[in-house]
C-alpha cells in the first residue's frame, strides 16, 4: 500500500510511522518536518554488514555515506551499530567528531578538498583519506610531513562503468571530474607516486559508479575492473593493495514502479565477484568498504507539510499548496524525482485524484510532484511525502529565507527531536 513497509494505517485512520502518528507529529512539532524512523536506519545498517559477514567472511566496513543525511544523532545510530562513515566535507567530518563517532572508522572523500579538510581530517585521525587527484597528493604529503603523521590513503578510481544508461555499458573514457582515469595511465601514474611517498601510506582503491542504481551486474563490472587494476599493480610494482572501497549506489523504493533488489544478494553477487576474481588473478583478498547512503537514509524518512491552497484549473490541473517545497526538498526541481504522497490524516480512504503538489517558493518549478495520486486535499490537511529521507534535509536550503524544517525521530512509539527547527532569528544570524 505504501513505498515505505514502516508506513501503516492506525486505528484513528491516520498515517503511522514507526507506531507513531504522523498528524500528532505535526501537531507537536509543527510543519514542514523531517521524521526518520529509527528501526528503520538500524535495520538497513544490519541488513548490510550482516550480508558482508556472512558472504564475505567478515573482511568488511560498512560505511554510511553521510552525505544522504547527516545529522549529530545519525552519526550516534550509525556508530552504535558498529558501522563507519563516509564523510566529504569538513562539516561532515566536525558533526562525526562532535557526535563522538570513532574517526579511524571514517573515510574522507571531495574531489576539491581544501587544505584546511585535509589538515582537519589528519588532525582528527580519519581512518583513511579517500584521495582524487595528484594535486591533493601533493598537498596531503605536505601536510601529513608539517604534521609528522602517516595518513592511509585510498585512490579514487574511474573504472569506466556507465551505470545509468538502460543497459550498463564502459566506456573508453569517463567523462568525470572525480578520481583518476584507468585508461590513460593516470591512475598508474599516480600509485607510482605514492608508493614511494613517505608521508602516506597507500592503502586501498575505491570507485563509486553512481547512485539509485537497481541493476547489480554494473557493480560487478566496476569490482572485476578494480581487482584487475590491483593485479597490475602487484604484478608490475610488487606493491599489494590491502582495500577495496567499492562505494555506494544501491537504488531504493520510490515510487511502486521501482524495483530494488535485496542488499543481501547484491552483496552475495559482488562478495562471489571478487572471490573469483582474486583467485582467478592469485590477490589476497582485500578488505571490502561499501558506502551505502540513500539506501539506510532514504526508505526510514518521511517530510510532513500542511497543506494551504487548493487551486483548479479546469481540463489542466489541480494544485495543492503545502508550507515547503524545493528549500526541503529540492529533488524534483533538480532531477524530476518521483515521490509517493498520502493525506496522513486520510490515510485509510482511496488515493482517488492526480494532483500536482507544489512548494510555497516564489518559482514555478518548485513542486515535489506532478501526476501523484492523493486522497482529496483540503487546506489544513497534511501530506506525508514518503521516502524523503535521503537527500532531502541534506541538501535543504534557505530559498526565499524560509527556515529549515526540524528533524525527529521516531522509534517503537515514541518522538524526539534531532535537529530544532530554525527560528527567524538563524535567518539573520550571520547578517551584519
Ligand atoms: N560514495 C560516494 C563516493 C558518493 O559519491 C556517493 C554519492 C555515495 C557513496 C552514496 O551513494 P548512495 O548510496 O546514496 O547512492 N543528490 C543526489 C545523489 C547524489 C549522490 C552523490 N554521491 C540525489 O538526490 O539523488
Amino acid at each position: 500500500m505504501f513505498v515505505s513497509e514502516n508506513l501503516s494505517v492506525n486505528a484513528a485512520g491516520h498515517l503511522a510511522v514507526g507506531g507513531v502518528d504522523t498528524v500528532e507529529l505535526a501537531k507537536e512539532y509543527g510543519t514542514p518536518l523531517y521524521v526518520m524512523d529509527e528501526q528503520v536506519v538500524r535495520k538497513s545498517l544490519r541488513l548490510f554488514h550482516d550480508s558482508m559477514n556472512k558472504h564475505y567472511g567478515g573482511r568488511g566496513e560498512v560505511h554510511y555515506a553521510s552525505k544522504a543525511f547527516s545529522c549529530m544523532e545519525m552519526c550516534r545510530i550509525v556508530a552504535s551499530e558498529g558501522d563507519g562513515l563516509d564523510a566529504v566535507s569538513i562539516g561532515e567530518l566536525y558533526t562525526a567528531v562532535k557526535a563522538g563517532f570513532p574517526m579511524e572508522k571514517v573515510g574522507f572523500h571531495g574531489n576539491n578538498k581544501t587544505n584546511e579538510e585535509l589538515e582537519y581530517a589528519v588532525e582528527v585521525g580519519v581512518g583513511h583519506i579517500i584521495v582524487d587527484n595528484i594535486s591533493e597528493l601533493h598537498r596531503l604529503e605536505k601536510i601529513a610531513a608539517k604534521k609528522n603523521a602517516q595518513p592511509k590513503i585510498m585512490f579514487r578510481i574511474k573504472p569506466g562503468i556507465d551505470a545509468h544508461t538502460h543497459d550498463f555499458v564502459r566506456t573508453g573514457q569517463i567523462d568525470s571530474k572525480f578520481g583518476f582515469a584507468l585508461e590513460t595511465g593516470e591512475a598508474f601514474e599516480a600509485v607510482k607516486e605514492a608508493v614511494s611517498c613517505k608521508n602516506v601510506s597507500l592503502f586501498g582503491l575505491h570507485c563509486h559508479i553512481g547512485s539509485q542504481i537497481f541493476d547489480i551486474a554494473p557493480f560487478e563490472e566496476a569490482a572485476k575492473v578494480m581487482l584487475g587494476f590491483i593485479a597490475k599493480i602487484k604484478n608490475e610494482l610488487g606493491y599489494e593493495i590491502e582495500g577495496l572501497n567499492l562505494g555506494g549506489g544501491f537504488g531504493i523504493k520510490y515510487v511502486d514502479e521501482n524495483d530494488p533488489k535485496p542488499f543481501e544478494v547484491y552483496l552475495e553477487k559482488v562478495s562471489e565477484a571478487v572471490k573469483a576474481e582474486c583467485e582467478k588473478l592469485g590477490l589476497k583478498l582485500p578488505k571490502m568498504f561499501i558506502e551505502p547512503g540513500r539506501s539506510i537514509a532514504g526508505p526510514a524518512g518521511i517530510t510532513l507539510y500542511t497543506v494551504g491552497a487548493r487551486k483548479v484549473i479546469p481540463n489542466i490541473r489541480t494544485y495543492v499548496s503545502v508550507d515547503g517545497g524545493m528549500a526541503d526538498n529540492p529533488r524534483y526541481i533538480l532531477y524530476g524525482s518521483e515521490y509517493d504522497a498520502v493525506v496522513a490524516n486520510k490515510a485509510g480512504e482511496e488515493r482517488n485524484e492526480k494532483v500536482t503538489i507544489a512548494g510555497k517558493c516564489c518559482e514555478s518549478g518548485d513542486l515535489i510532484g506532478e501526476n501523484m495520486p492523493l486522497q482529496h486535499a483540503e487546506s489544513g490537511d497534511i501530506i506525508a511525502v514518503c521516502a524523503t529521507g535521503a537527500y532531502n534535509y541534506s541538501m535543504s536550503s534557505n530559498y526565499n529565507r524560509l527556515q529549515k524544517p526540524a528533524v525527529v525521530f521516531v522509534n517503537n512509539g515514541k518522538s524526539r527531536i534531532a535537529v530544532k527547527r530554525e527560528t527567524l532569528d538563524d535567518i539573520i544570524r550571520n547578517d551584519i
